[in-house]
């Protein structure tokens, strides 16, 4: 049997795939003989990143969709499988997170913390996820074979360290990180396992890939908080996380299902 990472033209969508890490795991995934569907809510030709130039309609395509809809999703299924055929595999990546940068209702104590952020954030990284793997997973578990990869966050397995932050306080911001994007992160775990067990006989695998920060140009001070609690003494790139996705969407990790697969630098290990 092979144990390769050969994707030979397996039908993989990626969620979000036109952000940073999704623009780098379409990539890698093209390359590694996939067919990639990107699926993105913010598309159109102005947004194609310089990642993804070069690759032909016959190995990436991109649809806009949002993950929260239903119908936007069963309409990309069809047009997908009109193209291609049977979609293999899925890279649950979309979401969305507080920004360093919004207001206090969103990066202040978790006591004020906004409902509406909450429901926004629920809704996006946790039931979009749950939408993606009825509308595309239905249809690998028909078929008899599939991968389905959640990706997940350090901050879905570790409470965010607040102390991280003191700097921002120091100056006399009021900043915590917030609640919603680490329980939606978490959710994702069991949703995992769910799955993996739902689908278990039907052929489909599914894990979550659990990851660390990735540079971004972070203000200095954070940097020199955050930097002593990795191990490998660097903040991630995106290709740092190539590797993972490509293996759990091959015949190589065709034992792995129902699993959490940390790829952090070393952070969750002190
Ligand atoms: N960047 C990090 O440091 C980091 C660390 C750990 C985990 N992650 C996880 O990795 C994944 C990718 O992160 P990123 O940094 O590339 O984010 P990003 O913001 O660069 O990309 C996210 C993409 O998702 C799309 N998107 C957002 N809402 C959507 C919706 N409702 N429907 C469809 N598409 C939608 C956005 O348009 C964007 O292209 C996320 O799941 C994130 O939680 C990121």
């Amino acid at each position: 049997m092979a144990s390769g990472q050969d994707l030979a033209d397996r039908v993989v969508v990626v969620t979000g795939g036109l952000g940073r890490l999704g623009s780098s795991f379409s990539r890698v995934l093209a390359e590694n003989g996939a067919r990639v569907a990107v699926l993105d809510a913010k598309a159109g030709p102005k947004r194609r990143p310089p990642l993804l130039a070069g690759l032909g309609e016959d190995r990436l395509r991109v649809f806009e969709a949002d993950v929260t809809s239903r119908s936007a999703l069963e309409d990309v299924r069809q047009q997908v499988e009109a193209a291609w055929g049977p979609v293999f595999g899925l890279i649950n990546n979309a979401a969305i997170d507080a920004p360093p940068d919004a207001p206090v209702s969103e990066n202040g104590p978790f006591e004020d913390y906004s409902e509406a952020s909450f429901d926004r954030m629920m809704d996006v990284n946790v039931k979009g996820v749950l939408l993606c793997c009825q509308v595309f997973g239905g249809g690998m578990a028909a078929a008899g074979a599939g991968s389905i990869v959640n990706i997940g966050s350090i901050y879905g397995i570790l409470s965010p360290d607040q102390a991280l932050y003191q700097y921002r306080r120091d100056r006399g911001e009021t900043f915590f990180k917030p609640v919603a994007y680490s329980v939606s992160k978490s959710a994702l775990m069991n949703l995992t396992r769910y799955l993996a067990v739902y689908w278990g006989r039907s052929g489909v695998r599914v894990n979550t890939l659990v990851f660390a920060g990735v540079f971004a140009d972070q203000d200095p001070e954070f940097l020199k908080a955050y930097l002593p609690k990795i191990p490998l003494g660097r903040m991630a790139e995106p290709a740092d996380y190539d590797g993972p996705v490509v293996f759990l969407m091959s015949d190589a990790a065709r034992y792995m299902t129902g699993s959490t697969m940390v790829v952090d630098g070393g952070f969750s290990a002190m």
